[in-house]
């Protein structure tokens, strides 16, 4: 399976901020943006991911996270001429996935709970079965994302891209997983009346063939999609507290990568002594010497 981060778009909401870096790399308390849907990718076993961005961007991006090698990963760059929606990131990326499934996911999604790595094994499975998945999450401003309409056996109704009146508190969040062909399938996705090719028309297309799934996110979930103000200092103050509590670094790449066996001892040991300034890099010593 290939993985998709979609990091993309010109973060208008986000200016004066984002007039001089992308959102992306806009840092969540002591790391930047991007690492925690690396590490929802990482967590998932993928390990061939291409990273999507503007021209201006790319460069940026290829400084923080290079070839991937230092991860046990490789990732490839490509860029988005123009927001032209979240699924011409299969157009875009189609030459890169080939023939094989694929997960996408929003460059400004956080994801962090209990059995998560479960859920995104079991949307694979899905994949490879040629059924899509997408992630449900309760949220209190249902006006401001994708919505899903479920029955009690969680079996989807419906979904409608930011709608007035909202059928449910669903949101669908910014993690996608598609069986191989998304890329042909998102070719066929007609512009909205806002000119995007939506994620939730190719959603659609699988709803309406049977061949959409929906994995809930419940209690003790938690899901930032990180595009306002308010929303990311939430998830700054959260993964602060959650790191606190549990003297840990989450979402670490690093640690992910040694603890799949991607990295060797010594290759995370480089990683400790570059970053040994900080709570970051001292918490990746501490996982060299423990083990
Ligand atoms: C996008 C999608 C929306 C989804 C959201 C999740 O919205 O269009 O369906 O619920 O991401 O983060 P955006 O944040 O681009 O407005």
């Amino acid at each position: 399976m290939k993985g998709i981060i979609l990091a993309g778009g010109t973060g208008t909401r986000l200016y004066p901020i984002t007039e001089g870096i992308s959102k992306q790399l806009m840092p969540i308390y002591d790391k930047p943006m991007i690492f925690y849907p690396l590490s929802t990718l990482m967590n998932a076993g993928i390990r061939d991911i291409l990273i999507i961005t503007t021209e201006v961007d790319q460069e940026n991006f290829k400084r923080l996270l290079k070839d991937g090698k230092h991860l046990g990963i490789n990732i490839s760059y490509a860029v988005q001429e123009s927001p032209r929606g979240l699924a011409d990131a299969f157009i875009v990326g189609e030459e890169f996935i080939g023939d094989d499934s694929c997960c996408m996911i929003l460059g400004d999604n956080i994801f962090y709970g209990d059995k998560f790595s479960k859920k995104l094994l079991r949307a694979r499975e899905n994949a490879d079965n040629g059924y899509a998945t997408i992630f449900g999450y309760k949220v209190k401003d249902p006006e401001r994302f994708g919505i899903m309409e479920i029955d009690k056996d969680k079996n989807v109704l419906s979904i409608e891209e930011k709608p007035e009146i909202p059928k449910s508190k669903y949101a669908v969040t910014g993690l996608y997983f598609y069986p191989k062909g998304v890329s042909l399938k998102a070719k066929k996705v007609r512009p909205s009346k806002r000119g995007e090719i939506e994620i939730t028309t190719l959603n659609e297309m699988y709803l309406n063939d049977g061949l959409l799934k929906a994995s809930m996110l419940g209690e003790g979930f938690t899901w930032y999609d990180t595009g306002t103000f308010d929303s990311e200092v939430d998830a700054i103050l959260m993964i602060r507290s959650i790191q606190n509590n549990k003297d840990e670094i989450i979402c670490c790449p690093e640690a992910i990568a040694y603890r799949n066996s991607w990295i060797s001892k010594d290759e995370l040991r480089i990683r400790a002594e570059l970053l040994s300034k900080n709570a970051y890099g001292n918490y990746l010593k501490k996982l060299v010497d423990e083990n």
